[in-house]
């Protein structure tokens, strides 16, 4: 049994008095909430006292993107060793946010996601077809394209460390989720992709997230598909009842 792995993902939202606020209020809401991983990725600016304040609380805190170098003259950007010396456990990696505004490509994610597992950070790395390849019956060819660039050269340890988000890109934001039978269609063609590159092992362990317009309401559906392993929640994750419910609809009697 994979256990469910449920992040949020702030996206650039919150001022620091607003993230302090969601912040306690999810440690609240899900301190000691061992049923289900939780990890809460805010901005950048956040992160220090996301961890001060989740400390103890078995919340994880996670960067939303890193850079591939360790240090240098790489003006805005943020690397790994400065994550993890946070107390940073998490990272998300090429989110299609950043493949649509920032240049980001399958060789790009490939290095940060190398870098993050050098520095020992846990990654969500992001996958997923966007509108037009998905009307065009492009979806399969998308995905794969994108499973097998992003864990390029990656051993079975490496893998350990992954969780592989399926994000749909036309129902990011938009209110149109994924049915669970589109989901675990994606999700399972994924395990195939994983046991292909890896072994079988390697593909049964691995955690497949959902994300896309995932709510309150849907969680619980989606959760039930064989091969969907939790969610990345963007819009639902930045106020602390809805994380919450989300996160509790997960698992089944909890
Ligand atoms: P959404 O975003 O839940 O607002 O659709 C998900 C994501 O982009 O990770």
């Amino acid at each position: 049994m994979r256990k469910k792995i449920i992040a949020g993902n702030w996206k650039m939202f919150k001022t620091a008095p607003e993230a302090v606020e969601l912040v306690e209020g999810l440690k609240k809401e899900l301190a000691g909430m061992n049923a289900v991983d939780v990890v809460v990725c805010p901005p950048f600016v956040h992160l220090s006292k996301a961890v001060e304040i989740l400390s103890g609380s078995g919340i994880a805190v996670g960067g939303q993107n890193l850079f591939w170098e360790d240090s240098g003259a790489f003006t805005g950007e943020i690397s790994g060793t400065m994550l993890t010396s946070y107390g940073v456990k998490y990272v998300i990696i090429g989110h299609s946010e950043r493949r649509q505004y920032f240049g980001e490509t399958n060789e790009t994610v490939n290095k940060r996601l190398r870098a993050a597992l050098k520095n020992g950070l846990k990654a969500i790395v992001c996958v997923g077809e966007n509108l037009a390849e998905r009307e065009g019956g492009k979806t399969f060819d998308v995905v794969q394209d994108h499973v097998k660039g992003s864990l390029a050269g990656l051993t079975k340890e490496d893998m350990l460390k992954v969780t592989i988000a399926y994000e749909p890109v036309w129902a990011i934001g938009t209110g149109k989720t994924a049915t669970s039978a589109q989901a675990q269609e994606v999700h399972a063609f994924i395990r195939d992709i994983l046991q292909k590159m890896f072994d079988k092992a390697t593909a049964d362990a691995t955690r497949i997230q959902y994300g896309g317009s995932v709510k309150p309401e849907n969680a619980a559906e989606l959760m039930s598909q064989k091969d969907v392993d939790g969610a990345l929640v963007g819009g639902a994750c930045l106020k602390a009842d809805s994380f919450t419910a989300i996160v509790k609809n997960s698992v089944p009697n909890s």
